[in-house]
Order: C-alpha cells, then structure tokens, then sequence
C-alpha cells in the first residue's frame, strides 16, 4: 500500500540523512562537542521520553542512529511496521534539529520560532488542562491558496485549538495577516524537519506533567495516545519523508487529516478530506475533541489565542483608563427583579463618537442574578471580565477594578466595533461559562465623564468591603478547604489543596475560586475537604487532608505538610509560576519564576529547577508556588516565613511590589526587608550574594538552620 511504502522509503531516507548530517558535524566540531536545545531541562526530549538515553555529545547521537536503523525500519509493509518506521523518522528529525542548534546557535530567525522551551511549555499548563485550549492542531505544507490556509487557521483560533505550523502554510498566514506567534498560541515551528519542535514540545508535556521517567517508551506513547489531544493537517502534496513523519505522529496516536486524494484511508488514522471548510472539522472529529460553540453576535474573532495580543498606542481607536481617564469594572449580585436578562445600555457616547486617538472614560458594570450566586463570587466572576475582553481580537485589557485599561483597535473599529459589544462578549461568556450560578445578567457600559464619576463611588464601595472579607479570610477562619484537581488529566497523581492564604500553585485558582468552580461543578475538581482532626498544628497536618491527598493521589502520598517545604510538601503538578528552592550556604530559600531565564544561585535555571520536581511527586527542599503565594501569611511559617527568602529576580519584586512591602511589614521584618533580598544583580551564585545578605543583616542567617 502506498502510504506504507512511502512511510518505509521515507524513514530510510530520513535516518540516513541524519546520519549523513550527524558524521558532517562530528568531523566538524568533533564527537566530544555538546548537544543540547536552549532552556530545557530534558535534553533532546523525543530520545530522552522514548529510550532515555543520555545525550550530552554530538558523539552519544551515533549509536543512538544506529539502533534505532536496525530495530525500527521494517521493510514488510503493514500498520504496526509503519507506525515503528514513523518512530525512526522522529529520532532522525529530532538528530537534524538538534544539529542545527550547535554551538549556541540560533538557527531560527523570525518568523520561525524552532524549539520551544519549557517555560512556555509550562505557561500553557493551565489553559490546557481546564479546556481553554481543547486541543492541538499541527498543520503542514502548502494550501491550496493563501485565503483558504488563513481561513482554516482563523477558524481553529477562535476555537481555542493551540497550532503548530510548519513549510509554507506560514506564509500564507503572514500573506493573510493571521496573527501568529507565541502570543497567540500559533508556533510558527519552521520548514520540514522543524515540525519536530512540536513533537519534542508534546513529548515534554509526559516528562514534565505526566512525571514518567525518561525512557518509558510505553507510558509515554500512551500518555501521548491519551492526554495530548492533537491531530495533524497535511496540506499539498506529500513525499515519502513526509508519509514517514505523518506514521510517527501516528504512533504517538495523533490522526492525520489531508487535503489530497488517498488511495485507501486508513480511518481514524489517516484520511483524506479536500473541503477546507471541513478538514478542520474532521481532524477534530478523529482526535474526539469537542468544542464547546458559544456564538456571540460581534464582528471580531473571539478566542483564547488573542488573549495574549498587544494594541499599541498607534494601533488604538480609542483607549479607556490606565490613568488616563477614570475606569472601573464591577460585578453585582442582584435581586431577581433588578436584572434584566440579556440588556446592554451604553450610557454615554459610543464608538462613532469617539475620534481616533481619544481618550474616553469607562465603566462596566455587570449585573448578576442567580439563585445560586453568591456575593462572595462577584470577584471571582470579576475577574473573568480581564479575559474575556482579551479573547476579542483587537480588544485589550489590562490590571483590574478601577485600574483597568482597556483599548480597542483600530482594526476593531474598521470592522464595526461597537461600545455595546463588549457587553454582548461579556454576557455570552459568562452564561456560557457559569450556567449553573447565574441566571440572569445585563450589562451596563458608562462612556460619559460626569455619570462615571458618580458610578465609580459604588465599585470603590464594593470594592473595600470586599477587601475587608478577604482580609478576615484566614486558613483558621475556615473549616473547609478546598482540593484542585485539575491538572490531572496532565498529572495523574497531582493535588492542589487550596486555602484561604494559599493561592494554587498557578495562580490562577484561588480558595474563592475553587469554592465557586465547586458551586458550578459539584461533582467536578475542586472538592471541600473538612479539616478536622489536626496531626501537627506547626508543620500544617491534618488527618482528613492526608486521607483525601492519599485517595487523591492514586495512592503515592500518604502526608502532606502545608506549612513547610523541607517534610513531606505539597507536591507540582508542572505549571507553577515560580519555583522555590532551599540555599543551605545562605540559610535560606531562593525563588524562581517562569519569566526568569537567567541562572539562579541554586546552579539551575527555572527551567533546571522545575525538571527536578513536579509531575506529583513530594521534594522535600523543593517547591513550585503561585507567585502571590511569597505575600501570605501563610508562606512557608514552619520554615521562617517570608524572612527565609534571601534570592528572587528583580521581575518578582517588582511584580509583587508594595504587596510584598506590606508582607514583610505584616510578618514583623521591617519595610526595608525586600531590599535585603538578593537579585541577579548582586548575583547567581551562594557565595556571590552571602556577603550581600550579611551586609544587610538578613534575618535568614540569624534562623535555626534549615537542615
Ligand atoms: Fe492545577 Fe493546582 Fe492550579 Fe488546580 S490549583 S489548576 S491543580 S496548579
Ligand atoms: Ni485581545
Ligand atoms: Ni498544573
């Protein structure tokens, strides 16, 4: 059969090609000259997830291309042997890339983005495990037309579908204007071989979530097979290194779907479709992804993919806040009679009114009933407002309350934006996202200086008895805390407990979040555990938590401390914002965070660190946390507290900024103490900043020791 053949043909084509490449370079550079991608704690991730093998040498790379040659490349054609042919393909493509990154070079130049490094791996760690992203779509080749290509990926955006592009569909998305890039969860990867990149990416998501030790070939493929929701779309003619790529997705149970005639489809695995209104479609259809459609009446694209999407200055219509007019956002909980569902009133001047280039003030106030709704919900619902408005491609929306600010394109506009519509993305998405506690929600927009001013006293009002609850809101103050479980479909053996002053280690779930999600959801991941019978009132155990993380956990752990890292911590899942480490030279612990490259004094970068833990193992001395987690009460207090933090990157304090200000004077260490934290610009290594701590006088070198 021909797609057999081809997948025989192209795999001997591939690995020989890699070894042509792989004997170029050792004559080169030497056997002994490193290998290794950028900021990645493992290595070349499709050899270290399928046979484990330790690659540090362009040398380790031969006999790895030579196994791999005599065990995998099977001549008789049939399906088992096809899929073991694709396997073949992936290590050759993997040795050519690896290849291209020698040196420290930087192979890739825009708009190619090649490797994608953990970080970004685990930044979409969340989105991907509570459906924001549904699933991924690699897509290949040349389409029929540039309009077409751009449709198809346009389409799978607003889905939510994260995309991987390689050979020429990525031109024809800049032909197109499609917007593509990280920020956009669209990876242009490269031509060719690069698609690799996300393989390796996929790969990853096993080693860092799935917590699977390297080499487990079979529990990785599963993983794959079952956790990694991707499909591939090969689009324009195919050659046999491309048949063979196609059988190794196959083999990590990812479908392909093409716009060419095949001569016989294999179905669920390979099938052909030439309607491009519809090769989206049934690729998603093979892989059993389902969209949840929410149709909302605006004339923008909305989708998570342009949540990450910047409007500049130049760029903008008009802009709301940031400082420069008055701005707020509030939710309401509402009497039945007070909500009319559905009504959106602009109360001031909308978009026609608003000369390009102005500035205009802006209120949004949403009303909310619902006969489960709580008022201790409005924040939770409030916050949505942030991304929500985000998801509409040329809207943009920063910081929160009466902070906010927000921008419309000017693309927007051309399209026939209106003021009005950012309440109809509003009320779609909350009563598609949270049917269960509202029933009825209108939205009220104030554009008009005067009115504003009279409207915002209410939101200020709200907004500091709100803080006042979340202020008495104490681990103590309640008796129920709540589980997360949401990674798991990335982390099998992964639990959150979520408390009143412990953020989940995301950041993005927060003890009132999980007691709204578990409103919505009952049965779903955030489930109440009663406290009760307390083990050890210092270390932070207690027996009804030990039975739950026990359960919880498939049963690998028996007991969780809440209140240090060095005994039995809480566990990581994979896509925490920071990572904590102990410094034992300093006495101290260091943190990390995801947007912090650098090296760290620990000896690891944040991508080094995070390879060590996670995938829901406890490691003691080591610990993945939200960042707001260093401004709790809470933080670590058997360990010191926030006192025993000596090293953070300058992004983390500045991010945290009078918070952490007002923690350190909470907690009893002064306000100058931030300023006796160490950064990378003191330094990245024990010895470089202890002189620096003892400078300062940092109460960590005055603590019991940590070990
Ligand atoms: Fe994942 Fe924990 Fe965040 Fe829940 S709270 S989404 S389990 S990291
Ligand atoms: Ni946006
Ligand atoms: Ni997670």
């Amino acid at each position: 059969m021909e797609l057999f053949k081809g997948a025989y043909e192209g795999a001997v084509t591939a690995t020989s090609y890699a070894e042509i490449l792989l004997a170029k370079a050792i004559k080169e550079y030497g056997a002994d000259c490193p290998v290794k991608y950028p900021d990645t704690a493992y290595r070349l991730p499709v050899i270290t997830a399928l046979s484990g093998e330790e690659v540090n040498t362009i040398g380790d790379l031969a006999p790895i291309l030579n196994r791999v040659r005599t065990t995998n490349i099977r001549e008789e054609l049939n399906f088992e042997n096809a899929k073991l042919n694709g396997e073949a393909t992936l290590y050759a493509a993997e040795v050519i890339e690896a290849l291209r990154y020698l040196k420290g070079a930087k192979p890739d130049k825009y708009p190619y983005c090649g490797f994608i490094s953990d970080p970004i791996l685990r930044k979409f760690g969340v989105p991907l495990v509570d459906q924001t992203i549904p699933g991924v779509a690699v897509i290949v080749g040349k389409g029929k037309d540039s309009k077409s290509t751009a449709k198809l990926v346009k389409d799978l955006q607003s889905k939510g579908i994260m995309i991987f592009l390689a050979n020429e569909v990525i031109e024809q998305c800049i032909e197109e204007n499609v917007k593509i890039g990280a920020d956009f969860i669209t990876f242009p990867v490269g031509n060719f071989t690069q698609v690799i990149h996300a393989v390796n990416f996929a790969f990853r998501a096993g080693l860092a979530f799935g917590g699977i030790p390297a080499g487990q070939r079979q529990r990785a493929i599963e993983y794959q097979a079952k956790r990694v929701l991707a499909f591939v779309i090969q689009l324009g003619p195919n050659d046999i290194v491309k048949f063979a790529a196609e059988f190794g997705a196959i083999f990590m149970g990812f479908p392909i779907v093409t716009d060419q005639p095949v001569a016989e489809e294999i179905p669920d695995w390979y099938q052909s479709e030439p309607d491009y209104e519809k090769i989206g479609k049934l690729g998603l259809e093979m892989r059993g992804i389902k969209i949840k459609i929410v149709d909302i009446p605006v004339p923008i694209t909305i989708g998570p993919a342009f949540e990450g999407e910047t409007i500049r200055k130049k760029d903008a219509h008009v802009e709301f806040g940031g400082g420069r007019s008055t701005s707020f956002e509030l939710v309401r909980m509402c009497e039945a009679d007070e909500v009319e569902d559905g009504k959106i009133e602009v109360i001031g001047p909308e978009i026609d009114e608003m000369p390009e280039g102005s500035v205009f003030p802006l209120g949004i106030m949403i009303d909310v009933y619902g006969r489960k709704m709580q008022e201790d919900f409005e924040g939770v619902l409030e916050r949505r407002i942030h991304y929500f408005v985000n998801y509409g491609e040329g809207l943009w929306h920063v910081a929160q309350r009466n902070m906010m600010w927000v921008r419309i394109g000017k693309n927007a506009k051309e399209l026939g934006f209106k003021i009005k519509d950012i309440g109809e993305i509003l009320i779609a998405k909350f009563k598609s996202d949270y049917p269960a506690i509202i029933d009825r929600v209108q939205v009220t927009l104030v554009t008009d200086k005067d009115i504003i001013e009279e409207k915002i006293k209410l939101a200020m009002a709200k907004y500091s008895a709100r803080d006042a609850r979340l202020k008495g809101l104490t681990d103590e103050a309640v008796e129920t805390w709540y589980t997360c479980t949401l990674c798991q479909s990335f982390a099998p053996n992964h639990v959150c407990i979520v408390t009143p002053e412990h953020v989940g280690l995301c950041g993005a779930v927060s003890w009132l979040d999980a007691k709204a999600s578990n409103e919505i959801t009952p049965t779903g991941p955030n489930q109440p555990v009663l406290k009760g019978e307390c083990i050890d009132p210092v270390k932070g155990q207690w027996q009804n938590l030990n039975d739950f993380f026990y359960t919880g956990s498939n049963r690998t752990i028996e007991k969780v401390n809440f209140y240090t890292m060095m005994e039995d911590p809480m566990t990581s899942c994979g896509c925490f914002e920071a990572i904590m480490a102990i410094l034992p030279l300093c006495n101290g612990v260091m943190v990390t965070t995801r947007e912090h490259t650098g090296d760290t004094p620990c000896g690891m970068t944040f991508s080094g660190l995070a390879g060590t833990c996670g995938g829901g193992v406890q490691t003691p001395g080591f610990m993945g946390l939200g960042r707001r987690y260093l401004c709790s009460a809470k933080f670590i207090p058997a360990d010191g507290g926030l006192g025993r933090v000596v090293w953070m990157p300058k992004e983390l304090k500045e991010f945290l900024g009078q918070d952490l200000i007002d923690a350190a004077v909470a907690a009893g260490l002064g306000a100058d103490f931030v300023d006796k934290i160490a950064d990378e610009t003191v330094g990245t290594d024990e010895e470089a900043i202890l002189p620096f701590l003892e400078e300062k006088q940092h109460p960590a070198l005055a603590m019991d020791p940590m070990m």
